[in-house]
């Protein structure tokens, strides 16, 4: 494909009135990310040189989604749903300034690769006009047919029109489609709406390229690869699919999981060597984990950078913006956000650090509290270098605690601590030498009275 440029087109205008929510179909997550962030993905690595995504009206959520993954994709937006051929219409503008090839892909087909972008390609530059991707589902209901006569690919035929001889067809259309850049304007504005649906149906394009005497191509896939989600159950189906080419993926990475099925992970999650990831362990979006460390059991991370030779959990939570540095701990029931641990820190059991930054070889006792909301705004707090923060603290942020500071147990601590200093933020004990002896006395001779 080398010297071809190419134009993707992404039709994202459908409703997901049949995933009964009020949110955009293509703006469901798989593995942290969204279906049209998937498909973007795969665009982005099969080297497109330009992207339209066509949008339904008022679906800015969409558009921005579009932007955030690919900043330069054009956005056309069709008021109409009329059909799939239409959509692709939308970016006549896009077309018009002329790609070699025109892949035509939808944004409810999350689990698509470059490679088979690549293939669809290929069968343009072997002199295909028009090149579709076919494939043999479990159940074909709902799906195009792949008419073949005498090994060529003569039409596609959508079920709601299919004779029943057709319908006994297995061989369906994926729904991708390729057009070779100097014809597709002419095929695409020949496409009628004379069918059971009244919609312009892009699958026309097979036929009318072979009118036209143009050679066409269709290129056998796994379903996987062209599983479109139009319901929860199919989301969920297509995310055991991703899930365990994620893990697959991680193992041959090197990574160790005993019990791989337990662990879920995210489309970006990047691990370094010798990482162990124990049974039980969720990752969100934006995790990296360097070599060496060890996730313990039931933890879950998301945004967070876990450092070289760290030890996270179990039961540990990492929001957005943790970072944790070379071997520092993070222990059960601790929660960092927006927080940076320096090497060596330590926080081995029931905290919450938020918005802070602890410096090396700091210890955080059990029960630390950084108290970072007053209500109305977050407020960060310092902890220097080989601090002692003693169990059952609340640092009230801002605040800032020195390098080698000791922090009594039990403190609230409101006001700055140099470096090196004790202190203390509790109430003085006191002790009253006998009195709870004459507090029984008391109450006895009361319950005495009362009989
Ligand atoms: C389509 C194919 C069918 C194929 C199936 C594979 C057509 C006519 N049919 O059927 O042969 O087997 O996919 O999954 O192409 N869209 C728009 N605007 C529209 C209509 C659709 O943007 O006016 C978008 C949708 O958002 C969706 C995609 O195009 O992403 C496919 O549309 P959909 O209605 O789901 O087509 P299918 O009936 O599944
Ligand atoms: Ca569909």
């Amino acid at each position: 494909m080398q010297g071809r440029t190419c134009l993707s087109i992404v039709l994202a205008a459908g409703e997901g009135t049949r995933m009964q929510s009020t949110r955009p179909k293509v703006l469901h997550a798989l593995a942290g990310r969204s279906l049209l962030g998937h498909v973007l993905a795969a665009v982005r690595q099969a080297g497109g040189t330009a992207t339209a995504v066509v949008v339904g009206p008022g679906h800015e959520a969409v558009a921005a989604e579009a932007r955030r993954v690919l900043p330069d994709a054009e956005i056309h937006i069709q008021n109409e749903r009329r059909g799939t051929a239409h959509a692709v219409l939308m970016a006549r503008a896009a077309l018009m300034r002329g790609a070699d090839d025109a892949v035509v892909i939808f944004g409810d087909t999350p689990l698509l690769s470059a490679q088979t972008l690549g293939r669809l390609r290929a069968a343009l530059a072997d002199g295909a006009a028009v090149a579709v991707l076919g494939f043999r589902p479990a159940d074909p209901t709902g799906y195009g047919r792949l008419i073949v006569e005498e090994g060529k690919l003569t039409a596609i035929r959508e079920e709601k029109d299919a004779t029943s001889d057709e319908r006994a067809i297995t061989l369906c259309n994926g729904g991708l489609m390729a057009l070779a850049g100097k014809h597709a304007l002419d095929i695409l504005e020949r496409i009628g709406d004379d069918n059971a649906k009244r919609e312009f149906y892009l699958t026309d394009a097979v036929s009318i390229a072979r009118e036209l005497g143009l050679n066409t191509a269709a290129i056998e896939v796994e379903e996987d690869e062209v599983r479109g989600i139009n319901t929860k159950a199919q989301l969920a189906e297509a995310e055991a699919v991703l899930q365990k080419r994620l893990r697959q993926a991680a193992l041959e990475a090197g990574v160790t999981m005993p019990a791989p099925e337990t662990v879920f992970l995210a489309a970006d999650t990047k691990f370094g060597r010798d990482v162990t990831v124990e049974p039980y362990v969720v990752f969100g979006p934006g995790v990296v984990v360097e070599d060496e460390a060890v996730i313990h059991s039931f933890s879950h991370l998301e945004g967070a950078h876990v450092g070289t030779g760290v030890s996270v959990g179990p039961f540990a939570r990492l929001r957005p913006g943790a970072e944790l540095g070379a071997n520092s701990r993070v222990g059960n029931f601790v929660e960092v956000k927006e927080a940076k641990l320096g090497e060596g820190a330590k926080a081995n059991h029931l905290a919450y650090i938020g918005d802070a930054s602890v410096g090396a070889e700091a210890n955080v006792g059990a029960g630390t509290i950084f108290c970072n909301y007053d209500g109305e705004a977050k407020h960060r707090s310092e902890i220097g270098k080989g601090a002692f923060i003693g169990s059952n603290s609340a640092l009230v942020s801002p605040v800032k605690i020195g390098e080698g500071a000791y922090v009594a147990t039990g403190s609230v601590i409101t006001y700055n601590v140099p470096a090196d200093a004790l202190v203390f933020g509790r109430a003085r004990q006191v002790i009253k030498e006998n009195r709870a002896k004459a507090l029984r006395a008391k109450a006895a001779a009361g319950k005495k009275k009362d009989k």
